[in-house]
C-alpha cells in the first residue's frame, strides 16, 4: 500500500474514534528507525503513523528542513510502496515561524498526511489565529491539523517550553471551535524526554473532562498526548480510555538506538579500535602493531540491522499498548 494522505489518515481516526484506540505517532529522523518500524507494523497488520520534526527535518538535510523532509518523505515512499499497511506522515511540532518556508511547501509537494501547528507558546489569541491560519493553508489539500493548547514540558529544537500548564476543558472547546482542527494536544501531565512522571502530576481525569466536554458540544476531535515515552502500560491503557487517540514517542526510540548502538560497539570494541597506545590510520589501513579492525563488525550495516530489530521490537509492544494491534483499515 502507498504512502497516503490525510483523507485516509482521517478514516484512521474515526475507526480510532469509533472503536476505542489510538494511534502512536513515531518520530524518526534516519533509515533505521523508519525500517525497524515499517517491519513491526507491517507484521502487526497496523497502519504506521509516522512523525516528523522540523529538527528531524533539518538533520536530515544536513541543516536544511526543506530538502531533509524530502529525502525523508521520498524513503518513506520508496519503502511503504511495499508495506502491505498503510503509512501517514505527519509533520510534529512546527512552529508559526516555519508556516512560509516550511508548511506551505510540504502541503504543495504533498509532504504530508497531516500537520502540527504548534503556538501553543503564544497567547490564546494569537494561538487561535496562527492555528485557524494554517487549517485554511491545509483544508485544500485534504490534509489533516493538529494544535496545541497548554505547554508540554520539555525541551526540543524548536520549542522550549519551561513551564508546563494543564489544558482547560472551556478552553479546549472555544479553541477546537474557533480554530476548525482535526486533532487537539492536550497537556494532562507528560513531559518531553526522559524525565516523565518525576515533578508533574498525570491527569487522566483531565483528559477525560477535555473529552467529555468536546463531546457534548458536538466538537469530538480526537485528543492527541505528547511525551508519551516513559509513560506505564497501565497509564497508557487509562488514557487511551479517556479519549487519546494519537500517542506520541520519540525519546523511546531515540535511546534504543543509543542502548542497541552503544553495547554493540562496546562488546566489540577490540576489533574496531585498535589496542590502547597503537593507532590506526583510516587512510592507509597502516598500523604500528600490524593490528587490523573487522569488516565484518565496523560495516554500519551490521549495527544499523540490529537497531532495526530493536525498534521493531519496542515499536511492536508500544502498537499493542494502544490496541491498535491488527486494526489496519489498509492492509
Ligand atoms: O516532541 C517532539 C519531538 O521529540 C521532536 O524532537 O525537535 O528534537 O526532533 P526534536
Ligand atoms: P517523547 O519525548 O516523550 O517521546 O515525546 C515525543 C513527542 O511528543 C513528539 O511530538
Ligand atoms: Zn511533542
Amino acid at each position: 500500500m502507498p504512502y497516503l494522505g490525510g483523507e485516509e489518515l482521517k478514516r484512521v481516526y474515526e475507526l480510532a474514534q469509533r472503536e476505542g484506540f489510538a494511534l502512536v505517532a513515531n518520530n524518526f529522523a534516519e533509515p533505521n528507525v523508519l525500517i525497524g518500524l515499517i517491519s513491526a507494523y507491517s507484521e502487526a497488520k497496523s497502519d504506521l503513523l509516522l512523525q516528523i520534526s522540523l529538527g528531524a527535518a533539518k538533520f536530515a538535510g544536513g541543516g536544511r528542513p526543506l530538502p531533509g523532509l524530502r529525502a525523508l518523505v521520498g524513503y518513506v515512499r520508496a519503502l511503504s510502496a511495499e508495506a502491505g499497511i498503510g503509512v501517514f506522515v505527519n509533520l510534529d511540532h512546527i512552529t508559526p515561524d516555519h508556516v512560509e518556508d516550511f508548511i506551505v511547501p510540504a502541503l504543495e509537494e504533498g509532504l504530508c498526511s497531516s500537520v502540527m501547528i504548534d503556538a501553543s507558546a503564544l497567547p490564546f489569541e494569537e494561538n487561535v489565529a496562527a492555528t485557524k491560519q494554517v487549517v485554511d493553508l491545509a483544508r485544500p489539500h485534504g490534509v489533516l491539523v493538529e494544535g496545541e493548547l497548554g505547554k508540554i514540558k520539555g525541551v526540543e529544537d524548536e520549542i522550549a517550553s519551561d513551564e508546563a500548564f494543564y489544558t482547560a476543558p472551556e478552553e479546549a472547546a472555544e479553541y477546537v471551535d474557533r480554530t476548525g482542527v482535526d486533532l487537539l494536544a492536550v497537556s494532562v501531565g507528560t513531559q518531553h524526554g526522559v524525565s516523565k512522571g518525576r515533578d508533574l502530576v498525570l491527569r487522566v481525569d483531565l483528559a477525560q473532562k477535555i473529552t467529555a466536554r468536546l463531546q457534548e458540544l458536538g466538537r469530538g476531535v480526537p485528543l492527541v498526548l505528547h511525551g508519551a515515552s516513559g509513560l506505564s502500560e497501565e497509564q497508557v491503557r487509562a488514557l487511551v480510555a479517556a479519549g487519546i487517540r494519537k500517542v506520541n514517542k520519540d525519546t523511546t526510540y531515540q535511546y534504543v538506538y543509543a542502548q542497541t548502538a552503544c553495547r554493540f560497539y562496546l562488546e566489540n570494541r577490540a576489533a574496531i579500535l585498535p589496542p590502547e597506545g597503537t593507532g590506526f590510520d583510516p587512510i592507509t589501513f597502516e598500523s604500528g602493531a600490524g593490528w587490523s579492525p573487522d569488516k565484518k563488525l565496523f560495516d554500519p550495516r551490521v549495527m544499523g540491522r540490529k537497531v532495526q530489530g530493536a525498534v521493531a521490537q519496542v515499536a511492536r509492544e508500544m502498537l499493542r499498548q494502544v490496541g491498535s494491534e491488527g486494526r489496519s483499515l489498509y492492509a
